[in-house]
C-alpha cells in the first residue's frame, strides 16, 4: 500500500525520468538486435586538436582491432576478421573530432566493451575517449 502510494507521486516519476535521461545521454550501454546496424558514438573532447589516427578496439580481443583509420584510409593489417567489410566511420573527415563507429549487421558475437581512442597531432599522444558496452540480443526476441 505504502509503496504503491509512493510510486504514484509525480516526484517519484520525475526522479525516475531524470535517471533515465542521464543514463541515455551518457551512452555507455547500447542495446541492439541481431541484424541491425549500430552507431557507437565517440567524439574527441577538444575539437582544435586534429586527429591523426583513430582506433576502435574491443576489450576481449588481444592485439586485433575493430577499426584503424590512419592517413585517411583504413588499415586492414591487424583487423579482427569478423569486422572485415562491416565497419565504417560515421564521418571519414573526423570533423569536430567525430570518430563514431558504424557497425553493420550485428550478431550476438559482437557484444562487448568497445573502446575508442585517437592519436592527436597537438599533443602527439594517444587519448582514450570513451568505452561503450554493446549488447546484442539474438533474433526474434
Ligand atoms: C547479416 O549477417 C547474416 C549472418 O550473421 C547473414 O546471413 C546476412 O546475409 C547478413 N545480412 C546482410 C544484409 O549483410
Amino acid at each position: 500500500m505504502e509503496m504503491a502510494a509512493r510510486t504514484s507521486t509525480p516526484f517519484f516519476w520525475f526522479g525516475y525520468l531524470c535517471v533515465v535521461l542521464f543514463v541515455s545521454a551518457d551512452q555507455k550501454n547500447i542495446p541492439a538486435k541481431s541484424g541491425q546496424d549500430v552507431t557507437l558514438t565517440c567524439r574527441a573532447p577538444n575539437n582544435n586538436k586534429p586527429i591523426i589516427i583513430a582506433e576502435w578496439s574491443r576489450a576481449d580481443l588481444d592485439t586485433e582491432y575493430v577499426l584503424l583509420y590512419r592517413g585517411e584510409q583504413f588499415v586492414p593489417d591487424n583487423q579482427h576478421p569478423s569486422f572485415k567489410n562491416r565497419v565504417d566511420l560515421q564521418d571519414r573527415q573526423m570533423k569536430d573530432g567525430d570518430v563514431s563507429l558504424i557497425l553493420k549487421n550485428v550478431t550476438t558475437a559482437d557484444s562487448g566493451m568497445y573502446k575508442c581512442r585517437a592519436f592527436l597531432s597537438q599533443t602527439r599522444s594517444w587519448e582514450s575517449i570513451n568505452n561503450i558496452y554493446l549488447s546484442v540480443d539474438p533474433p526474434g526476441e
